[in-house]
């Protein structure tokens, strides 16, 4: 606004001469009144101060209410403002029959307003609104119910509704950005095309929760707020009393700042902007289009490509960029990489990862996407490296944010066809060349009929699997014996209908129920959400390795998907949920015999993981989440097999209360070798768990029984065992053994801690079990 030139002098005249001559200040505009474009002429308020008509808007005209006794003629709603300016002599009209419509030279009729009723009259008030009249005189359609990018003192932006950015100073029509009061009570910022969300948010009042009748208001003396049905809940801006006539406006500016405005009319000034919602022209997300970053020079923004970007408007710094190499394959013949990666350092994006990987040098991070195909970008925080693909959006420079971004760049075409200097072309001898010849030829007739053959039977087979995909549609079969099978995206889509049900949430991701048609299988479809970037054929290996296990207290492997980056697995449906549901809920609690029989159904499925399987499995997440409950109540581990795929940190649970690590051993955090002993001692305090019937940190009990394994030892050393398991009547002999072998289990030093087999026969057994030492005596003496 303040960028726009302006003639006072000029106006004032010219409005002047309106006033004297053909502007007449209707407080009633009755039936049949009219006003054509182009003739300068528009319905005035009582005082002057807002006019209702055509303005100016490119080659043509727009219809609107501006203020019009000011020096700069501003305006503050835009009638249908995406719809096309109209040209000379169009008519605006309140119709005899009560429509009030704009009539183009030529084309149809729009209207202006849909009141509820016919309307019998309109005024332009003072307040800035322009309202419709029924016969009664009562209120059928204002202006002020639909602002557009402005809001007045005496309007109201009420729940639900929200202000619309223009394009620019010039064209009204919808611009990039929109302020919204939310149902939630939250008055929030956002892109103009965007979910409602943090993601996309760049400002808020942050009072949230307030309700969903929440209002922004603005008041005479320029104060702004907040109010719920009956409290002011918070001021935006303070009032100020200025001398002289002063007016104020608030408005959502073309380059998504909210601010306040205010103008003394004595002195027929200019705008001048009281508050704004931000200082920095580079907070609004996607101020600058999809793959450049904003930088502020002079205080504006500035809208800078990624390297290897071109502006695509080279007009328009604001229109995003595109790639200025073509892309393709990441290395050439030569095992170069036709790939390089350009730094920026300092700024801040919207993280799109599909891939995060723990990697403790930028340098490495970068080259972890630049051997990766899909990678066009890396962002590396926090120890971090996020491998982006494009577009990114959300761009701005943010100096000291230890935020750094790799972008790749094609390599010029003539440095990568360059011959490789380290490897010599030697001139070989006529003879040897002839020989050469010979075998490259009969090689080559060789090498033709088995491609002619291999394509045969490839094209034999391709339709083969077209003709299976085909007739497989809505019809997806599961072979139990052949599992487990490679199940297409699509089709999990399908099975899940399209992941509507989501029955938990692990370390992993989410787990969603679904069912495969065909067999009427229920089944449980896990999405891998933080796995590994590992080449496709480690996951698929792994896969096997799980897929080959059979053990009744497994849970069954049915199948995957890899698809892209997309990693799911399919699982048979667990219908009692986990351990953890049934231990620490109070309602359907196991009995002690059914606890010692879920103790040896998992001391089972371990013993396989750990022995009897093709491939030794060491869990390393063995938690009372993992263990699932079927029909029958019979216990089986799930999540085996995959500690390998996942960043290395997160199996481990951490609880953060001192000297108890949840259900990681010890070796875990002192950097010692982690083997399957680690699965025994995480057992151990699940069995700690099962006995007690709670949870391994518990801090709502008494300090001295927060921490589990230290509540066990201790009633053991003093003979209390009756006070584990609280008024259930259990032999005290049976307790004694179970809590001995759990004791047994948590040794801090691996080696004292039994094997799995050793574990079951001492569950299963009636001899003697010696008596443990105290979990951590052994930590001192190592
Ligand atoms: C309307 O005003 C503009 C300047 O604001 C002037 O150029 C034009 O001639 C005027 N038209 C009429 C019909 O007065
Ligand atoms: C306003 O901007 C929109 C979108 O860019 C464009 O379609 C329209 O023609 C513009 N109107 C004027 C009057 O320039
Ligand atoms: C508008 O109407 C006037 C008078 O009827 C005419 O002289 C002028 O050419 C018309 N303008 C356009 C753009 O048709
Ligand atoms: C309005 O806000 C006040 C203060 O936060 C609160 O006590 C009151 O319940 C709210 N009213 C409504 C209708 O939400
Ligand atoms: C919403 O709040 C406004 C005041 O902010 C009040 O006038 C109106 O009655 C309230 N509406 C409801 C449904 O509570
Ligand atoms: C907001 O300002 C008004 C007027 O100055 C005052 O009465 C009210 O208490 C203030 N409200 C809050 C929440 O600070
Ligand atoms: C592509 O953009 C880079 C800047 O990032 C520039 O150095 C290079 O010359 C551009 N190449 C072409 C073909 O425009
Ligand atoms: C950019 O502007 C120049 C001059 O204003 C014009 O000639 C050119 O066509 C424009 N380019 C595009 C892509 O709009
Ligand atoms: C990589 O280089 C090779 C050899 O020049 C070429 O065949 C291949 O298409 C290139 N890939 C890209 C990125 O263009």
């Amino acid at each position: 606004m303040a960028n726009t030139l302006y003639f006072p002098l000029l106006l004032l005249l010219l409005s002047a001469f309106l006033t004297a001559t053909a502007q007449q200040r209707h407080s009633n505009i009755s039936p049949g009144s009219s006003l054509t474009s182009g003739s300068n002429l528009s319905w005035l308020s009582p005082s002057g101060l807002y006019a209702f008509g055509f303005h100016q808007q490119g080659n043509g005209y727009a219809v609107g209410i501006f203020l019009a006794g000011v020096a700069e003629k501003t305006i503050v709603w835009t009638a249908n403002r995406d719809d096309p300016p109209v040209s000379e002599n169009a008519t605006l009209l309140l119709t005899t029959d009560g429509r009030f419509v704009l009539k183009p030279m030529q084309g149809y009729e729009t209207s202006i307003a849909n009141p509820d009723e016919l309307a019998s009259s309109a005024s332009m008030l003072d307040s800035g609104n322009f309202v419709l009249y029924n016969s009664d005189q009562r209120i059928v359609w204002q202006s002020f119910e639909g602002p557009t990018e402005t809001l007045l003192p005496g309007q109201r932006l009420t729940a639900g509704q929200e202000l619309v950015s223009s394009i620019s100073q010039t064209n009204h029509s919808t611009g990039k950005f929109r302020l919204r009061m939310q149902l939630d009570g939250n008055l929030v910022s956002y892109p103009v095309k965007s979910l409602e969300g943090q993601r996309d948010a760049f400002w808020s009042t942050k009072t949230y929760g307030a309700g969903d009748n929440v209002t922004l208001n603005l008041d005479d003396d320029g104060r702004l707020y907040l109010l719920n049905s009956s409290f002011n809940l918070r001021n935006l801006t303070k009032g100020v009393n200025f001398q002289g006539r002063t007016i104020y406006l608030a408005k959502l500016d073309v380059d998504g700042i909210f601010r306040l405005y205010s103008q003394n009319l004595d002195e027929k000034g200019n705008w001048s902007p009281l508050w704004s919602t931000s200082t920095s022209k580079c907070d609004p997300k996607g101020i600058c289009g999809v793959n450049s970053y904003c930088i502020l020079k002079d205080l504006e923004a500035k809208c800078v490509c990624i390297p290897g970007h071109n502006h695509v408007d080279p007009n328009d710094s604001t229109s995003g960029c595109q790639r200025n190499y073509t892309a393709g394959s990441c290395e050439n013949e030569d095992g170069r990489l036709n790939y390089t990666m350009k730094p920026l350092d300092d700024t801040k994006w919207l993280d799109n990862s599909y891939s995060i990987l723990t990697i403790s040098t930028k340098d490495d991070c970068a080259a972890a996407c630049q051997g990766d195909c899909n990678c066009y970008a890396v962002i590396f925080e926090d120890g971090l490296c996020k491998l982006q693909s494009l577009p990114l959006s959300y761009g701005r420079s943010s100096p000291g944010s230890y935020s750094f971004a790799f972008f790749k760049v094609g390599v010029p075409e003539n440095i990568r066809k360059g011959v490789p200097a380290d490897r010599p072309s030697k001139k070989p001898s006529k003879k040897k060349l002839t020989v050469e010849i010979l075998i490259i030829g009969v090689s080559l007739v060789a090498f033709a009929f088995l491609v002619l053959a291999i394509s045969g039977a490839l094209i034999y087979r391709s339709n083969a699997w077209t003709h299976k995909m085909i007739s497989n549609r809505g019809n997806i079969e599961l072979n139990e014996d052949l599992a487990p099978r490679a199940f297409t995206y699509s089709e999990l889509e399908e099975v899940t209908n399209s992941f509507k049900e989501e029955i938990g949430r692990g370390s992993f991701g989410a787990v969603y129920k679904g069912t495969i048609q065909n067999n009427q299988k229920v089944v449980a479809v896990k999405r891998l959400e933080k796995v590994l970037a590992e080449g496709e054929r480690e996951f698929q290996s792994e896969m096997k390795v799980i897929g080959r296990t059979h053990h009744r207290n497994l849970v069954r492997l049915y199948g995957y998907c890899l698809e892209g980056t997309k990693r799911l697995l399919v699982y048979e449906y667990m219908s009692n949920g986990s351990l953890a549901n049934i231990l620490f809920t109070s309602q359907n609690q196991p009995s002690w015999d059914e606890r010692v029989g879920i103790s040896l159904d998992i001391a089972r499925g371990i013993l396989y993981l750990h022995e009897e399987c093709e491939t030794r499995i060491v869990h390393c997440d063995i938690k009372p989440q993992n263990i699932l409950m079927d029909k029958c109540r019979c216990a089986k581990i799930s999540d085996f097999g995959l500690a390998k795929l996942l960043k290395p940190d997160q199996t481990r649970t951490f609880t953060g209360i001192r000297g108890t690590r949840g259900y990681v051993a010890p070796e875990w955090h002192r950097n010692l070798p982690v083997t399957v002993k680690a699965d025994v001692y995480s057992f151990g305090i699940v069995l700690l768990e099962i006995i007690c019937r709670r949870r391994t940190v518990d801090s709502s009990l008494p300090e001295d029984e927060a921490i589990l394994e230290e509540w066990v030892y201790q009633c053991y050393e003093n003979r209390q065992l009756s006070k584990l398991v609280g008024d259930e009547q259990v032999d005290e002999r049976k307790v004694d053994r179970m809590v001995k072998v759990a004791l047994w289990c948590i040794q801090e030093e691996p080696s004292l801690r039994p094997s799995i087999k050793k574990v079951l026969l001492m569950l299963e057994g009636t001899g003697d079990i010696p008596k443990p030492p105290s979990p951590t005596s052994s930590f001192s003496t190592i």
